[in-house]
Protein backbone atom coordinates (compact mmCIF):
# COMPACT_ATOMS: atom_id res chain seq x y z
CA UNK A 1 0.00 0.00 0.00
CA UNK A 2 1.35 3.56 -0.96
CA UNK A 3 1.93 5.84 1.91
CA UNK A 4 2.04 9.52 1.84
CA UNK A 5 4.36 10.68 4.98
CA UNK A 6 3.19 14.16 6.15
CA UNK A 7 6.21 16.13 7.95
CA UNK A 8 4.33 18.83 10.67
CA UNK A 9 5.55 21.82 11.28
CA UNK A 10 2.60 22.81 13.24
CA UNK A 11 0.46 24.74 11.13
CA UNK A 12 -3.21 24.60 11.74
CA UNK A 13 -3.59 22.82 8.33
CA UNK A 14 -1.87 20.02 8.69
CA UNK A 15 -4.66 17.41 9.34
CA UNK A 16 -6.64 18.77 6.49
CA UNK A 17 -3.50 17.69 3.96
CA UNK A 18 -4.20 13.97 5.56
CA UNK A 19 -7.47 14.14 5.04
CA UNK A 20 -7.49 15.34 1.56
CA UNK A 21 -4.71 13.05 0.47
CA UNK A 22 -7.15 10.20 2.20
CA UNK A 23 -9.88 11.17 -0.07
CA UNK A 24 -8.01 11.02 -2.96
CA UNK A 25 -8.07 6.74 -1.69
CA UNK A 26 -3.99 7.09 -0.34
CA UNK A 27 -3.26 6.23 3.16
CA UNK A 28 -1.25 9.71 4.65
CA UNK A 29 0.18 9.97 8.39
CA UNK A 30 1.45 12.89 10.45
CA UNK A 31 4.65 12.94 12.05
CA UNK A 32 6.45 15.59 13.99
CA UNK A 33 8.92 17.33 11.55
CA UNK A 34 12.03 16.14 13.23
CA UNK A 35 11.74 12.54 12.67
CA UNK A 36 15.01 11.12 11.57
CA UNK A 37 15.88 10.02 7.96
CA UNK A 38 16.28 6.60 9.69
CA UNK A 39 13.11 6.59 10.99
CA UNK A 40 11.56 7.82 7.54
CA UNK A 41 13.32 4.79 5.93
CA UNK A 42 11.75 2.94 8.05
CA UNK A 43 8.24 3.72 7.36
CA UNK A 44 9.07 3.09 3.32
CA UNK A 45 6.47 6.40 2.47
CA UNK A 46 6.01 6.61 -1.32
CA UNK A 47 6.96 10.54 -0.96
CA UNK A 48 6.46 13.67 1.61
CA UNK A 49 4.61 16.47 1.97
CA UNK A 50 5.92 19.28 4.46
CA UNK A 51 3.65 20.84 5.70
CA UNK A 52 2.69 24.91 6.58
CA UNK A 53 3.95 26.38 10.07
CA UNK A 54 3.26 29.38 12.12
CA UNK A 55 7.37 29.81 12.13
CA UNK A 56 9.72 32.29 9.61
CA UNK A 57 12.23 30.00 8.44
CA UNK A 58 14.73 32.54 8.98
CA UNK A 59 13.83 33.00 12.91
CA UNK A 60 16.46 31.90 14.98
CA UNK A 61 15.13 27.93 16.42
CA UNK A 62 12.68 27.65 13.27
CA UNK A 63 11.64 24.10 12.81
CA UNK A 64 14.20 22.55 9.72
CA UNK A 65 14.08 18.42 8.95
CA UNK A 66 16.88 16.54 8.58
CA UNK A 67 18.76 17.88 5.62
CA UNK A 68 18.95 14.28 4.05
CA UNK A 69 15.57 14.00 3.47
CA UNK A 70 16.27 15.44 -0.06
CA UNK A 71 18.44 12.40 -0.45
CA UNK A 72 15.92 9.83 -0.05
CA UNK A 73 15.21 9.58 -3.59
CA UNK A 74 11.18 10.39 -2.56
CA UNK A 75 9.49 13.05 -4.58
CA UNK A 76 8.47 15.97 -2.17
CA UNK A 77 5.78 18.53 -2.09
CA UNK A 78 6.46 21.98 0.17
CA UNK A 79 3.60 23.74 1.21
CA UNK A 80 3.39 27.25 2.33
CA UNK A 81 6.55 27.24 4.95
CA UNK A 82 7.27 23.83 3.72
CA UNK A 83 8.55 25.16 0.65
CA UNK A 84 10.20 27.51 2.49
CA UNK A 85 12.19 24.55 4.23
CA UNK A 86 12.32 23.15 0.45
CA UNK A 87 13.80 26.62 -0.56
CA UNK A 88 16.08 26.78 2.16
CA UNK A 89 17.58 23.43 1.93
CA UNK A 90 18.40 23.61 -2.30
CA UNK A 91 20.33 27.17 -0.75
CA UNK A 92 18.11 30.06 -1.86
CA UNK A 93 16.59 32.82 0.55
CA UNK A 94 13.29 33.67 2.19
CA UNK A 95 12.55 37.12 3.50
CA UNK A 96 9.51 38.50 4.97
CA UNK A 97 7.35 39.46 2.37
CA UNK A 98 6.72 43.61 1.52
CA UNK A 99 2.89 42.25 1.18
CA UNK A 100 1.85 39.88 3.45
CA UNK A 101 -0.97 37.76 1.56
CA UNK A 102 -3.55 36.57 3.49
CA UNK A 103 -6.68 35.51 2.49
CA UNK A 104 -7.55 34.52 -1.39
CA UNK A 105 -5.49 35.48 -4.17
CA UNK A 106 -5.35 34.92 -8.19
CA UNK A 107 -2.25 32.20 -9.23
CA UNK A 108 -1.35 32.28 -12.87
CA UNK A 109 0.14 28.92 -13.83
CA UNK A 110 3.17 29.53 -16.25
CA UNK A 111 3.51 26.05 -16.62
CA UNK A 112 0.62 24.02 -17.04
CA UNK A 113 2.62 20.51 -16.01
CA UNK A 114 3.46 18.34 -13.54
CA UNK A 115 1.45 19.60 -10.57
CA UNK A 116 -0.96 22.49 -12.90
CA UNK A 117 -1.15 19.57 -15.48
CA UNK A 118 -4.56 19.72 -16.92
CA UNK A 119 -5.92 22.89 -14.76
CA UNK A 120 -6.57 26.48 -16.36
CA UNK A 121 -4.26 29.29 -16.19
CA UNK A 122 -6.01 31.12 -13.88
CA UNK A 123 -6.50 29.39 -10.19
CA UNK A 124 -8.68 31.09 -6.99
CA UNK A 125 -6.20 30.02 -4.02
CA UNK A 126 -5.85 30.67 -0.51
CA UNK A 127 -3.15 32.18 0.60
CA UNK A 128 -1.91 32.61 4.52
CA UNK A 129 1.94 33.71 5.17
CA UNK A 130 4.45 36.33 5.55
CA UNK A 131 7.22 34.93 4.04
CA UNK A 132 8.42 35.18 0.41
CA UNK A 133 10.90 33.40 -1.37
CA UNK A 134 13.47 36.58 -2.71
CA UNK A 135 16.05 34.30 -4.19
CA UNK A 136 15.33 31.03 -6.17
CA UNK A 137 18.18 28.27 -6.07
CA UNK A 138 18.96 28.09 -10.35
CA UNK A 139 18.48 24.19 -9.53
CA UNK A 140 14.42 25.20 -9.65
CA UNK A 141 12.56 26.40 -12.02
CA UNK A 142 9.12 28.48 -11.83
CA UNK A 143 5.59 26.62 -12.24
CA UNK A 144 3.05 29.80 -11.36
CA UNK A 145 3.18 33.54 -9.51
CA UNK A 146 1.09 35.94 -8.26
CA UNK A 147 0.89 39.59 -8.58
CA UNK A 148 2.95 40.30 -5.49
CA UNK A 149 4.73 36.68 -5.36
CA UNK A 150 6.78 35.55 -8.34
CA UNK A 151 7.42 32.68 -7.12
CA UNK A 152 4.15 31.24 -6.07
CA UNK A 153 4.78 27.90 -7.10
CA UNK A 154 8.04 25.91 -8.63
CA UNK A 155 9.89 22.62 -8.98
CA UNK A 156 13.21 21.01 -9.20
CA UNK A 157 14.52 21.38 -12.66
CA UNK A 158 15.59 17.38 -12.44
CA UNK A 159 14.53 16.14 -9.29
CA UNK A 160 10.55 15.87 -8.01
CA UNK A 161 10.85 18.38 -5.60
CA UNK A 162 7.68 20.44 -5.73
CA UNK A 163 6.76 23.52 -4.12
CA UNK A 164 3.38 26.12 -3.24
CA UNK A 165 2.80 28.86 -1.32
CA UNK A 166 -0.63 28.58 -1.29
CA UNK A 167 -2.82 25.92 0.56
CA UNK A 168 -4.39 23.44 -1.21
CA UNK A 169 -5.60 21.37 1.24
CA UNK A 170 -8.25 23.82 2.24
CA UNK A 171 -11.58 24.50 0.21
CA UNK A 172 -10.80 27.77 -0.88
CA UNK A 173 -8.22 26.52 -3.55
CA UNK A 174 -10.91 25.31 -5.85
CA UNK A 175 -8.40 23.51 -7.56
CA UNK A 176 -6.73 22.52 -4.60
CA UNK A 177 -7.71 18.48 -4.93
CA UNK A 178 -6.69 18.33 -8.51
CA UNK A 179 -3.38 19.61 -7.61
CA UNK A 180 -3.03 17.24 -4.93
CA UNK A 181 -4.07 14.71 -7.13
CA UNK A 182 -1.43 15.41 -9.77
CA UNK A 183 1.07 15.14 -7.13
CA UNK A 184 -0.05 11.51 -5.99
CA UNK A 185 -0.87 10.12 -9.06
CA UNK A 186 1.52 11.84 -11.67
CA UNK A 187 4.19 12.31 -9.92
CA UNK A 188 4.53 9.91 -6.99
CA UNK A 189 2.62 7.32 -8.84
CA UNK A 190 0.38 6.33 -5.98
CA UNK A 191 -2.14 3.77 -6.59
CA UNK A 192 -5.61 4.46 -4.80
CA UNK A 193 -5.99 1.78 -2.77
CA UNK A 194 -6.91 3.18 0.54
CA UNK A 195 -10.61 2.31 0.75
CA UNK A 196 -13.02 1.82 4.27
CA UNK A 197 -13.88 -1.86 2.47
CA UNK A 198 -9.77 -2.60 2.43
CA UNK A 199 -9.37 -1.04 6.01
CA UNK A 200 -12.26 -3.33 7.56
CA UNK A 201 -10.61 -6.42 5.83
CA UNK A 202 -7.14 -5.89 6.92
CA UNK A 203 -8.24 -4.21 10.69
CA UNK A 204 -10.01 -7.23 11.39
CA UNK A 205 -7.21 -9.71 10.26
CA UNK A 206 -4.79 -7.02 12.62
CA UNK A 207 -7.46 -8.19 15.62
CA UNK A 208 -7.55 -10.70 15.45
CA UNK A 209 -3.54 -11.31 15.02
CA UNK A 210 -3.41 -9.02 18.15
CA UNK A 211 -6.18 -10.86 20.34
CA UNK A 212 -5.26 -14.37 19.30
CA UNK A 213 -7.84 -16.20 21.58
CA UNK A 214 -7.98 -14.13 24.38
CA UNK A 215 -11.17 -12.09 25.47
CA UNK A 216 -11.66 -8.80 24.73
CA UNK A 217 -13.73 -6.15 26.91
CA UNK A 218 -15.09 -2.71 25.54
CA UNK A 219 -16.69 0.22 27.33
CA UNK A 220 -19.76 1.02 25.08
CA UNK A 221 -21.16 4.48 25.04
CA UNK A 222 -23.36 4.67 22.13
CA UNK A 223 -21.04 7.28 20.72
CA UNK A 224 -19.92 6.53 17.11
CA UNK A 225 -16.35 5.59 17.96
CA UNK A 226 -16.59 3.37 20.70
CA UNK A 227 -19.78 1.54 18.56
CA UNK A 228 -17.68 1.21 15.30
CA UNK A 229 -14.92 0.25 16.98
CA UNK A 230 -16.88 -2.87 18.56
CA UNK A 231 -18.38 -4.05 15.52
CA UNK A 232 -15.55 -4.05 14.24
CA UNK A 233 -14.30 -5.99 17.17
CA UNK A 234 -17.43 -7.99 17.05
CA UNK A 235 -16.26 -9.18 13.31
CA UNK A 236 -12.98 -9.99 14.23
CA UNK A 237 -13.25 -12.39 17.76
CA UNK A 238 -17.14 -12.63 18.04
CA UNK A 239 -18.37 -13.58 21.40
CA UNK A 240 -14.87 -13.35 23.15
CA UNK A 241 -15.57 -9.53 22.86
CA UNK A 242 -17.72 -8.84 26.00
CA UNK A 243 -19.45 -5.03 25.76
CA UNK A 244 -20.12 -3.09 29.01
CA UNK A 245 -22.68 -0.30 29.06
CA UNK A 246 -23.39 1.30 31.91
CA UNK A 247 -26.45 3.56 32.46
CA UNK A 248 -25.51 6.33 34.76
CA UNK A 249 -28.84 7.93 34.72
CA UNK A 250 -28.04 11.45 33.13
CA UNK A 251 -28.56 9.70 29.63
CA UNK A 252 -31.01 11.73 27.48
CA UNK A 253 -34.47 9.82 26.74
CA UNK A 254 -34.70 6.08 25.72
CA UNK A 255 -31.40 6.15 25.27
CA UNK A 256 -30.41 3.23 27.23
CA UNK A 257 -32.99 1.39 25.78
CA UNK A 258 -31.67 2.32 22.38
CA UNK A 259 -28.13 0.88 22.66
CA UNK A 260 -29.64 -2.03 24.61
CA UNK A 261 -31.83 -2.57 21.48
CA UNK A 262 -29.04 -1.93 18.66
CA UNK A 263 -25.98 -3.86 20.27
CA UNK A 264 -27.78 -6.51 21.96
CA UNK A 265 -30.67 -7.46 19.83
CA UNK A 266 -29.90 -6.47 16.23
CA UNK A 267 -25.95 -6.56 16.08
CA UNK A 268 -26.18 -9.90 18.39
CA UNK A 269 -23.01 -8.40 20.51
CA UNK A 270 -22.38 -9.97 24.03
CA UNK A 271 -23.59 -6.68 26.32
CA UNK A 272 -23.75 -6.32 29.65
CA UNK A 273 -26.31 -3.24 30.60
CA UNK A 274 -25.81 -1.93 34.33
CA UNK A 275 -28.59 0.60 35.77
CA UNK A 276 -26.14 2.46 38.29
CA UNK A 277 -28.64 5.15 38.29
CA UNK A 278 -29.29 5.09 41.87
CA UNK A 279 -25.59 4.67 42.60
CA UNK A 280 -24.34 8.39 40.09
CA UNK A 281 -27.44 10.17 41.71
CA UNK A 282 -26.78 9.11 45.48
CA UNK A 283 -23.36 10.15 44.72
CA UNK A 284 -24.12 13.67 43.22
CA UNK A 285 -26.97 14.57 45.59
CA UNK A 286 -26.39 18.79 46.44
CA UNK A 287 -23.60 18.91 44.06
CA UNK A 288 -23.82 21.94 41.68
CA UNK A 289 -19.97 22.63 41.38
CA UNK A 290 -19.25 21.41 37.68
CA UNK A 291 -15.87 20.12 38.17
CA UNK A 292 -16.87 17.96 41.32
CA UNK A 293 -19.62 16.55 39.35
CA UNK A 294 -17.08 15.23 36.47
CA UNK A 295 -14.79 14.06 38.94
CA UNK A 296 -17.07 12.27 40.67
CA UNK A 297 -18.96 10.86 37.69
CA UNK A 298 -15.62 10.06 36.37
CA UNK A 299 -14.87 8.35 39.66
CA UNK A 300 -18.07 6.65 39.84
CA UNK A 301 -17.93 5.11 36.51
CA UNK A 302 -14.78 3.67 36.80
CA UNK A 303 -15.89 1.96 40.09
CA UNK A 304 -18.92 0.76 37.84
CA UNK A 305 -17.30 -0.85 35.34
CA UNK A 306 -14.08 -2.10 37.32
CA UNK A 307 -16.78 -4.22 39.18
CA UNK A 308 -18.65 -5.31 36.08
CA UNK A 309 -15.02 -6.59 34.44
CA UNK A 310 -13.96 -8.73 37.89
CA UNK A 311 -17.71 -10.08 37.87
CA UNK A 312 -17.10 -10.83 34.12
CA UNK A 313 -13.60 -13.07 34.78
CA UNK A 314 -10.22 -12.64 32.96
CA UNK A 315 -10.35 -10.48 30.21
CA UNK A 316 -6.97 -9.94 28.78
CA UNK A 317 -7.35 -6.89 26.48
CA UNK A 318 -9.40 -3.15 26.95
CA UNK A 319 -11.10 -2.49 23.80
CA UNK A 320 -11.13 1.31 22.73
CA UNK A 321 -12.18 3.84 20.34
CA UNK A 322 -9.43 6.13 20.28
CA UNK A 323 -9.19 8.10 16.79
CA UNK A 324 -6.41 9.50 14.37
CA UNK A 325 -6.34 13.26 16.09
CA UNK A 326 -6.05 11.90 19.71
CA UNK A 327 -2.57 10.06 18.54
CA UNK A 328 -1.26 13.10 16.35
CA UNK A 329 -2.03 15.46 19.27
CA UNK A 330 -0.12 13.18 21.40
CA UNK A 331 2.86 13.49 19.23
CA UNK A 332 2.90 16.73 17.75
CA UNK A 333 3.25 17.86 21.58
CA UNK A 334 6.62 16.77 21.03
CA UNK A 335 7.26 18.60 18.21
CA UNK A 336 6.07 22.41 17.37
CA UNK A 337 2.25 21.75 17.09
CA UNK A 338 0.20 24.46 18.49
CA UNK A 339 -3.23 22.41 18.95
CA UNK A 340 -5.04 22.75 22.48
CA UNK A 341 -6.39 20.05 23.76
CA UNK A 342 -9.56 20.71 25.56
CA UNK A 343 -11.28 17.43 25.68
CA UNK A 344 -12.00 15.85 29.21
CA UNK A 345 -12.70 12.41 28.82
CA UNK A 346 -14.28 10.04 31.23
CA UNK A 347 -10.75 7.44 30.76
CA UNK A 348 -7.90 6.74 33.23
CA UNK A 349 -9.42 2.88 32.91
CA UNK A 350 -6.30 0.89 30.99
CA UNK A 351 -3.78 2.87 33.29
CA UNK A 352 -5.53 1.60 36.47
CA UNK A 353 -6.47 -1.80 35.60
CA UNK A 354 -3.36 -2.57 33.48
CA UNK A 355 -5.19 -4.04 30.20
CA UNK A 356 -3.57 -4.35 27.04
CA UNK A 357 -5.30 -1.76 24.80
CA UNK A 358 -6.50 -2.87 21.44
CA UNK A 359 -7.68 0.34 19.34
CA UNK A 360 -8.30 -0.19 15.74
CA UNK A 361 -9.43 3.27 15.01
CA UNK A 362 -6.29 4.80 15.84
CA UNK A 363 -5.50 5.53 12.28
CA UNK A 364 -8.91 6.90 11.37
CA UNK A 365 -10.78 10.40 10.76
CA UNK A 366 -14.06 10.88 12.38
CA UNK A 367 -15.62 11.02 8.63
CA UNK A 368 -13.85 7.70 7.95
CA UNK A 369 -15.18 5.94 10.90
CA UNK A 370 -18.56 7.29 9.68
CA UNK A 371 -17.56 5.30 6.55
CA UNK A 372 -16.60 1.69 8.16
CA UNK A 373 -19.65 1.94 10.48
CA UNK A 374 -21.73 1.99 7.14
CA UNK A 375 -19.56 -0.73 6.12
CA UNK A 376 -20.39 -2.89 9.28
CA UNK A 377 -24.27 -2.19 8.85
CA UNK A 378 -24.19 0.30 11.56
CA UNK A 379 -27.44 2.44 11.34
CA UNK A 380 -27.50 6.29 10.69
CA UNK A 381 -28.98 6.96 13.95
CA UNK A 382 -25.66 5.87 15.53
CA UNK A 383 -23.39 7.05 12.50
CA UNK A 384 -24.65 10.37 12.52
CA UNK A 385 -25.29 10.82 16.23
CA UNK A 386 -24.61 14.05 18.00
CA UNK A 387 -21.51 14.32 20.44
CA UNK A 388 -22.85 13.50 23.93
CA UNK A 389 -20.59 14.67 27.20
CA UNK A 390 -19.44 11.57 29.14
CA UNK A 391 -21.16 13.16 32.03
CA UNK A 392 -23.99 13.08 30.25
CA UNK A 393 -27.19 15.59 31.21
CA UNK A 394 -25.35 16.29 34.64
CA UNK A 395 -23.34 19.37 32.67
CA UNK A 396 -26.52 20.43 31.12
CA UNK A 397 -28.18 20.35 34.65
CA UNK A 398 -27.41 23.28 36.21
CA UNK A 399 -27.02 23.44 39.90
CA UNK A 400 -28.49 20.63 41.65
CA UNK A 401 -29.22 17.25 40.48
CA UNK A 402 -32.08 15.45 41.20
CA UNK A 403 -34.34 12.82 39.58
CA UNK A 404 -37.58 15.21 38.96
CA UNK A 405 -34.78 18.07 37.19
CA UNK A 406 -33.68 15.61 35.10
CA UNK A 407 -36.78 14.42 34.04
CA UNK A 408 -37.96 17.91 33.07
CA UNK A 409 -34.60 18.40 31.52
CA UNK A 410 -35.32 15.34 29.11
CA UNK A 411 -38.66 16.33 28.32
CA UNK A 412 -37.82 19.55 27.30
CA UNK A 413 -34.53 17.96 25.15
CA UNK A 414 -36.30 15.83 23.06
CA UNK A 415 -38.65 18.30 21.71
CA UNK A 416 -35.59 20.43 21.11
CA UNK A 417 -34.30 16.74 19.29
CA UNK A 418 -37.58 16.33 17.56
CA UNK A 419 -37.88 19.71 16.45
CA UNK A 420 -34.06 20.05 15.08
CA UNK A 421 -34.52 16.11 13.29
CA UNK A 422 -37.96 17.66 11.59
CA UNK A 423 -36.56 20.57 9.87
CA UNK A 424 -33.77 18.46 8.39
CA UNK A 425 -30.88 20.18 10.34
CA UNK A 426 -29.66 17.27 12.95
CA UNK A 427 -26.97 16.28 10.81
CA UNK A 428 -25.76 19.92 10.14
CA UNK A 429 -25.49 20.88 13.36
CA UNK A 430 -23.01 19.97 15.79
CA UNK A 431 -24.84 19.57 18.94
CA UNK A 432 -28.24 21.19 20.01
CA UNK A 433 -29.97 20.44 23.26
CA UNK A 434 -31.96 21.61 26.39
CA UNK A 435 -30.19 23.15 29.37
CA UNK A 436 -32.25 23.40 32.87
CA UNK A 437 -31.05 26.11 34.36
CA UNK A 438 -31.78 26.79 38.27
CA UNK A 439 -33.70 29.60 38.43
CA UNK A 440 -37.12 30.55 38.76
CA UNK A 441 -39.12 33.27 36.44
CA UNK A 442 -43.10 34.74 36.77
CA UNK A 443 -44.85 33.85 34.40
CA UNK A 444 -49.12 33.54 33.81
CA UNK A 445 -51.04 30.85 32.51
CA UNK A 446 -55.04 31.56 32.07
CA UNK A 447 -55.54 34.09 34.79
CA UNK A 448 -52.85 32.50 37.43
CA UNK A 449 -49.28 33.92 38.15
CA UNK A 450 -46.92 30.59 37.96
CA UNK A 451 -42.94 30.89 39.06
CA UNK A 452 -41.27 28.00 37.81
CA UNK A 453 -38.33 26.72 35.43
CA UNK A 454 -36.66 28.51 32.61
CA UNK A 455 -34.88 26.25 30.06
CA UNK A 456 -32.09 27.36 27.92
CA UNK A 457 -31.76 25.51 24.22
CA UNK A 458 -28.04 25.69 22.63
CA UNK A 459 -27.63 24.65 19.11
CA UNK A 460 -24.31 25.21 17.70
CA UNK A 461 -21.75 24.64 14.72
CA UNK A 462 -18.09 23.32 14.87
CA UNK A 463 -15.33 21.30 13.25
CA UNK A 464 -14.36 19.80 16.03
CA UNK A 465 -15.20 21.04 19.71
CA UNK A 466 -12.60 23.37 20.28
CA UNK A 467 -14.59 26.56 18.64
CA UNK A 468 -18.24 26.69 18.29
CA UNK A 469 -20.49 29.68 16.78
CA UNK A 470 -24.39 29.57 17.64
CA UNK A 471 -26.64 28.45 14.74
CA UNK A 472 -28.93 30.94 13.72
CA UNK A 473 -32.46 28.96 13.82
CA UNK A 474 -35.08 30.14 11.86
CA UNK A 475 -37.43 31.76 14.04
CA UNK A 476 -40.24 29.88 12.97
CA UNK A 477 -38.20 27.15 14.66
CA UNK A 478 -37.20 28.48 17.61
CA UNK A 479 -41.27 29.54 18.00
CA UNK A 480 -42.12 25.99 17.87
CA UNK A 481 -39.46 24.56 19.95
CA UNK A 482 -39.92 27.25 22.87
CA UNK A 483 -44.05 26.66 22.72
CA UNK A 484 -44.06 23.24 22.43
CA UNK A 485 -41.58 23.15 25.72
CA UNK A 486 -43.68 25.49 27.48
CA UNK A 487 -46.73 23.46 27.02
CA UNK A 488 -45.66 19.95 27.29
CA UNK A 489 -43.27 20.15 29.89
CA UNK A 490 -44.80 21.05 33.20
CA UNK A 491 -42.88 23.14 35.37
CA UNK A 492 -41.11 25.16 32.53
CA UNK A 493 -42.82 28.77 32.19
CA UNK A 494 -39.58 30.23 30.22
CA UNK A 495 -37.50 29.34 27.11
CA UNK A 496 -34.29 31.49 26.21
CA UNK A 497 -32.30 31.02 23.04
CA UNK A 498 -28.01 30.28 23.98
CA UNK A 499 -26.23 33.41 21.00
CA UNK A 500 -23.15 33.30 22.51
CA UNK A 501 -20.27 31.57 20.54
CA UNK A 502 -16.75 30.01 21.92
CA UNK A 503 -14.80 31.57 23.10
CA UNK A 504 -15.54 32.82 25.17
CA UNK A 505 -18.45 30.75 26.21
CA UNK A 506 -18.05 27.15 26.56
CA UNK A 507 -20.74 24.27 23.97
CA UNK A 508 -22.19 23.20 27.10
CA UNK A 509 -22.86 25.39 30.03
CA UNK A 510 -20.70 23.37 32.60
P1 LIG B 1 -17.13 22.57 25.89
O1 LIG B 1 -18.35 22.66 26.74
O2 LIG B 1 -15.87 22.40 26.69
O3 LIG B 1 -17.29 21.23 25.06
O4 LIG B 1 -17.06 23.68 24.87
C1 LIG B 1 -16.52 20.85 23.94
C2 LIG B 1 -17.00 19.49 23.50
O5 LIG B 1 -16.66 18.51 24.50
C3 LIG B 1 -17.84 17.94 25.05
N1 LIG B 1 -17.63 17.87 26.50
C4 LIG B 1 -17.28 16.75 27.15
N2 LIG B 1 -17.07 15.49 26.71
N3 LIG B 1 -16.59 14.81 28.92
C5 LIG B 1 -16.75 14.51 27.60
O6 LIG B 1 -16.61 13.34 27.24
C6 LIG B 1 -16.77 16.06 29.44
O7 LIG B 1 -16.62 16.29 30.63
C7 LIG B 1 -17.13 17.08 28.49
N4 LIG B 1 -17.39 18.41 28.63
C8 LIG B 1 -17.69 18.87 27.37
C9 LIG B 1 -18.98 18.85 24.66
O8 LIG B 1 -20.22 18.16 24.58
C10 LIG B 1 -18.51 19.38 23.33
O9 LIG B 1 -18.77 18.47 22.29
Amino acid sequence: MDKILILDFGSQYTQLIARRVRELKVYAEIHPYAMTTADIRAFQPTALILSGSPASIYQPNAPKPDPEILSLGLPILGICYGLCVLTDLAGGQVALATHREYGPADVLVDRAEDLFAGLPRQLPVWMSHGDQVTHLPGTFRVLAHTDSSPFAAFRHQERPFFGVQFHPEVVHTAQGKAILSNFLFRIAKCRPDWTMRSFVESSVARIREQVGDGRLLCGLSGGVDSSVAAVLAHRAVGDRLTCVFVDNGLLRTNEAAQVVDTFGRHLGLRLVAVDATERFLAKLREVADPERKRKIIGAEFIAVFEEEARRLGKMDYLLQGTLYPDVIESVSVKGPSVTIKTHHNVGGLPEKMGFRLVEPLRELFKDEVREVGRELGLPDTVLWRQPFPGPGLAVRCVGDITRERLDLLRRADVIVEEEIRKAGLYRDIWQAFAVLLPVRTVGVMGDERTYEHVVAVRAVHSQDGMTADWVRLPYDLLATISSRIANEVKGVNRVVYDVSSKPPSTIEWE
